[in-house]
C-alpha cells in the first residue's frame, strides 16, 4: 500500500526517524510487528527491506519507524523528502504476547532493536503493567528515545560499551540496577544480547519471549528465506515470528 513521508530526520548519527501516515490497519498493529518496505519503484532493490513499527498513532493516522543507514537500501531511503510516496506491505508477523493481568515486566532493547520496544512499552503501560526498561548503545552518541520510554516506565537504565551514558556495560550488567526482575521479560537486539537476556531469564526462571532478525526476501512466509532454528523445528522468521519463546530459540 502507498503511504506518505510525514517527516524524516536523523535521531542519531546514522540512523533515521520515518514518520508515514496513509491508508493503513492502524489499530490492527500488534507490537513487535513490522513492515516490508519497498525502495524506489523496486527495480534497483528487487527485495523489500524489513522494518520494524516502532511507534503507531491510529487517531493521526501515523505510523513512525527509526532505522539505520547500513548499506544501498537504507541509504537510498534516507534520501527520502517529506511528502514522498512510499510502498510498503504490512503490518507482518507475530508481535509480542502481552500479559493478562497486570504484572512487572522487564524490557531489554539494543541498538537498533530499540524501536519495536516503543510499541510495546507503551502497549504494557496502557494495560497496568509496571514496566522496568534497560537500554544499551555503543556509545551515548548513539542514543536515541529514552524520553518516550521515560513517559511509560516505571525505570530506563540506559547502558553503554564506551561508559559514556549509564550504566557502562552491557543491558546484563545494567540487570544489576532493576529494582525487580519482573515476572516476564521481553527483548529486541543483536544476537549475542539476544544469547545473553535468554540466558538471564533461564537462570532466574522467568518466561521471555524475543524478537530474531534474518535477512528476509518475501517477508510473508512464501520462500523460506529467512528460517531460524527451534526446539519444534526450523521455523519462518518473517511469519512464524519475528518473537518467540526464548526457551524454544536455538541461538
Ligand atoms: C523483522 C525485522 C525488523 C527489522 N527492523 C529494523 C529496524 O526497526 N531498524 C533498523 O535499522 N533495521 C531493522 N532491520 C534490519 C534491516 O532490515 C536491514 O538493516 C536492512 O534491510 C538493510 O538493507 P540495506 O539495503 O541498507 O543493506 P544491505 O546492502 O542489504 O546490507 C548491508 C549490511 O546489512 C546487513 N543486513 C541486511 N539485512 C539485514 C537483516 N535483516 N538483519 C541483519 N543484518 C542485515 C547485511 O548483512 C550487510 O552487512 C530489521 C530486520 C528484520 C528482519
Ligand atoms: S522471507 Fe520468505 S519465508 Fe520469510
Amino acid at each position: 500500500m502507498d503511504m506518505q513521508v510525514v517527516s524524516h530526520s536523523c535521531v542519531a548519527p546514522g540512523v533515521w526517524q520515518m514518520e508515514l501516515t496513509g491508508p493503513f490497519a492502524y489499530g490492527a498493529v500488534q507490537p513487535g510487528q513490522f513492515l516490508q518496505v519497498l525502495v524506489g519503484n523496486g527495480q534497483t532493490h528487487v527485495l523489500r527491506r524489513p522494518i520494524s513499527i516502532g511507534h503507531v498513532c491510529s487517531l493521526q493516522e501515523r505510523l513512525t519507524l527509526v532505522y539505520k543507514v547500513v548499506g544501498r537500501g537504507t541509504h537510498e531511503l534516507s534520501q527520502l523528502k517529506a511528502g514522498t510516496v512510499v510502498d510498503v506491505l504490512g503490518p507482518l508477523g507475530q508481535g509480542y504476547p502481552l500479559p493478562q493481568a497486570s504484572e512487572d515486566v522487564v524490557v531489554f532493547g539494543g541498538g537498533l532493536g530499540i524501536p519495536p520496544l516503543r510499541q510495546l512499552v507503551e502497549a504494557l503501560h496502557d494495560a497496568g503493567n509496571r514496566v522496568h526498561v534497560i537500554l544499551g548503545w555503543a556509545s551515548g552518541q548513539d542514543a536515541f528515545w529514552i524520553e518516550h520510554f521515560s513517559r511509560c516506565a516505571e525505570q530506563v537504565i540506559p547502558a553503554t560499551d564506551d561508559g559514556t551514558l549509564g550504566v557502562h556495560g552491557t543491558v546484563i550488567d545494567a540487570a544489576g540496577q532493576l529494582s525487580t526482575i519482573g515476572q516476564r521479560v521481553y527483548a529486541c537486539g543483536p544476537k549475542p544480547m539476544l544469547y545473553a537476556v535468554q540466558q538471564w531469564a533461564a537462570a532466574a526462571g522467568i518466561p521471555a519471549w524475543i524478537s530474531l532478525e534474518e535477512r528476509m526476501a518475501c517477508g510473508v512466509g512464501a520462500c523460506t528465506g529467512c528460517v531460524c532454528q527451534t526446539t519444534s523445528g526450523m521455523q519462518r522468521v518473517c511469519a512464524d515470528g519475528p518473537v518467540f519463546r526464548a526457551d524454544e530459540v536455538i541461538l
